[in-house]
């Protein structure tokens, strides 16, 4: 079958390999079957084996959007103890309003969205709160700008302080490799749609198991989206307690298997490469980007808009859609910029073929 093939260039939900999309064709099948049960023990084992061992961490899996994991991970984790959460975007202004909604205690800690978080003065708030501070919640990759968080050593001051870490890796997990146990994460929330290369539908936690056996007596404070209940139904017999997105799961498995034999490590290569390709071709065109070389995660560009008579977002957008390429407005209100995501089955080639796109369309003879 014959399947016409997009670049998106959007942060997610990404392009997919025509074997992911076609792995959705199947029969029908009741998600309460044994055979379904083995397709997400499947993918819940293989989600945790790319961030660390099955010995020591699990992933409870949910129907639903990567904020639905997000949500799930900060509402059943944190207890009577006060979250520190590092807000540098807009997806970690969305973990404060998610606290704020489920009436957790909670500290926003705003840093820069084009700079590296400044450590020392987080740890002294941390401190100042004299012992109250249990948890810290972070983006990995701030999609909002492309920054990427230094979580290892926001890991290592968790260490320290003796809090755990609830990390937000929805646009970096299967893209960048992490390391759980090394980085001292207790927790990762991340989506079916992003680096992993599947459909949208399923967000899940990767979960330190001792740690989820701590929460076991939290006070609930959600139905669907409680992680511990979620566990320990799945564990018993692999199902989830709801109604799962079937047919995205198959395309989850298979996108699994693709990644397994890509590795996240030749993964994250191909992504930079495509990334080194953009950015050359940006410099070429007096193109700038927002975020700080040192603390770009390579897998998205902020770019400031040019100051071309020729230039208008809406219309570039549709210049380049008609060839295949979709692209994304700005988030941030500080500066006009437009974003280019480098995540997906794609690689330097659409970047090349792109920059020429975005050429044509700058350098275009209007009347
Ligand atoms: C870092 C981060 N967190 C959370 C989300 C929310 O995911 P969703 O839109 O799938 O709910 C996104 C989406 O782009 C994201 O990039």
């Amino acid at each position: 079958m014959e399947i016409k093939r997009n670049v998106l260039l959007n942060p997610g939900p990404a392009t997919t390999t025509d074997t992911v999309k076609l792995a959705q064709v199947v029969p029908d099948i009741c998600p309460r079957e044994e055979e379904f049960g083995a397709v997400m023990e499947f993918i819940s084992k293989g989600l945790t084996e790319f961030v660390g061992s099955l010995q020591e961490y699990t992933t409870v899996l949910f129907g639903g959007s990567g904020t639905a994991a997000v949500e799930a991970m900060i509402s059943s984790v944190v207890g009577e103890g006060t979250l520190v959460i590092i807000n540098n975007g807009a997806y970690g202004k969305r973990m404060c309003e998610i606290a704020e909604a489920y009436d957790i205690s909670f500290i926003e800690f705003k840093s820069s969205n084009v700079e590296a978080i400044n450590l020392s003065k987080l740890e002294e708030i941390i401190k100042n709160q004299g012992g109250k501070v249990t948890h810290l919640a972070v983006v990995h990759h701030e999609t909002t700008t492309g920054l990427l968080n230094d979580i290892k050593s926001l890991g290592e001051l968790c260490r320290q302080q003796g809090i755990e870490m609830l990390v937000d890796a929805m646009s970096s997990y299967a893209g960048i490799p992490i390391d759980m146990k090394d980085m001292n994460i207790s927790y990762l929330a991340s989506s079916s749609n992003k680096c992993i290369q599947g459909m949208a539908g399923i967000s899940f936690v990767v979960a330190n198991i001792r740690s989820l056996i701590n929460i076991k007596n939290n006070k609930p404070r959600n139905l669907y989206l409680n992680l511990y209940k979620q566990y320990e139904y799945f564990i018993k017999n692999y199902q989830m307690r709801f109604t799962p997105p079937v047919q995205v799961l198959y395309a989850l498995k298979q996108a699994i298997v693709e990644t397994q034999k890509e590795t996240i490590e030749e993964r994250h290569k191909r992504y930079v490469k495509s990334c080194d390709t953009l950015l050359e071709g940006l410099d070429r065109l007096n193109l700038t980007y927002l975020v700080k070389p040192e603390c770009h995660s390579k897998l998205i560009t902020s770019i400031i808009e040019p100051e071309n008579p020729k230039y208008n977002f809406d219309d570039m957008h549709d210049y380049l859609y008609d060839r295949g390429f979709t692209i994304y407005p700005g988030k941030i209100s500080s500066a006009n910029t437009f974003r280019i995501a480098n995540i997906g089955q794609i690689d330097y080639k659409d970047m090349e073929n792109f920059i020429k796109a975005l050429e044509e369309y700058l350098n275009r003879k209007t009347c």
